[in-house]
């Protein structure tokens, strides 16, 4: 039997999605999150927690190559580190890591912390790829659906986004763990840039509401990276194929819909 692949976070968006690919490509997988999950054929789930450190040796223990997915809104420099020293106790031969378009250049804390990760692993002494994705078409969804909550709905002049289909970024991901170890890689985005508005009118059009606008300014540094598209793709990026539009009219109920009288 191969060694089993670990996949940090595979219980998580990109995680569930990557997981299958592994098994089609015939590997064993062992998933690693704090909750767990139920055990398929050929797949194990172990629980750790990558911010304590706790369970974590024993989950690297005879695998050689591991995707790390694992993240959340703080903490991914320090459970990143907890992962890369466990990895390199346990001798893993790559180790490959999903960032984040802009972790290099947008001054945020969650990026900052991102990057910091980014540097933990490729000095990790492990052999490692990175891939910076966007922002994932469903987190684009779960933000705008808050933001078409508001009676207002804010939005940020010159903030812009290009939301990637994550089932792409599974499957890149896939590629690049069972390849050989290549550092940085290309950014991987969508196949077209917007503007929050867009996205926003996009949303609210696809289901049929209407909101008040309310331009707002981003502050700080932070606003004026974001202006400045600092997260946004640098030329040589990947680009995905999967537009916003069909991921909408894909995602949303379809009575919704056609309660409109036409598609999305
Ligand atoms: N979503 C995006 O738009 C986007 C874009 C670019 C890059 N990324 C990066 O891609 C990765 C996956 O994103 P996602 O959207 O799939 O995330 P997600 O849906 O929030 O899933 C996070 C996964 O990580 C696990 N996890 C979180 N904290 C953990 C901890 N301390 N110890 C062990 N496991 C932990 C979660 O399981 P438990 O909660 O059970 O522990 C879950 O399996 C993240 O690193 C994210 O930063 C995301």
């Amino acid at each position: 039997m191969n060694a089993p692949i670990l996949v940090t976070g595979g219980t998580g968006t990109l995680g569930r999605l990557v997981v299958p690919l592994l098994r089609d490509a015939g590997h064993p997988v062992r998933v690693l999150s704090r909750r767990g999950g139920r055990p398929a054929d050929g797949v194990e789930h172990v629980t750790a927690d990558l911010l304590t450190g706790a369970g974590v040796d024993p989950a690297v223990r005879g695998v050689g190559t591991v995707l790390h997915l694992a993240g959340g809104p703080k903490g991914d420099d320090v459970a990143t580190r907890h992962l890369v020293d466990a990895a390199r106790r346990a001798d893993v031969r790559h180790l490959a890591f999903i960032s984040v378009v802009g972790a290099d250049r947008v001054p945020l804390a969650w990026l900052r912390s991102k990057r910091d990760a980014e540097r933990a692993v490729a000095g990790s002494g492990v052999p490692w790829t990175t891939l910076r994705a966007a922002q994932f078409h469903d987190l684009t969804l779960t933000m705008v659906e808050k933001m078409a909550k508001l009676p207002v709905v804010p939005v940020p002049g010159g903030l812009r986004l290009q939301p990637v289909d994550a089932r792409e970024v599974a499957v890149r991901m896939v590629e690049l763990a069972l390849g050989a170890p290549a550092g940085l890689v290309p950014e991987l985005a969508g196949p077209r840039v917007y503007g929050l508005d867009e996205l926003v009118t996009g949303y609210l059009t696809a289901v049929g509401r209407r909101r008040l606008r309310l331009p707002v300014r981003l502050p700080g540094r932070a606003g004026r990276a974001y202006r400045n598209g600092d997260n946004l793709t640098r030329p040589g990026a990947t680009l995905g194929v999967r537009t916003w539009e069909a991921f909408l009219a894909e995602r949303l109920p379809q009575p919704a819909v056609e309660a409109r009288g036409g598609a999305a």
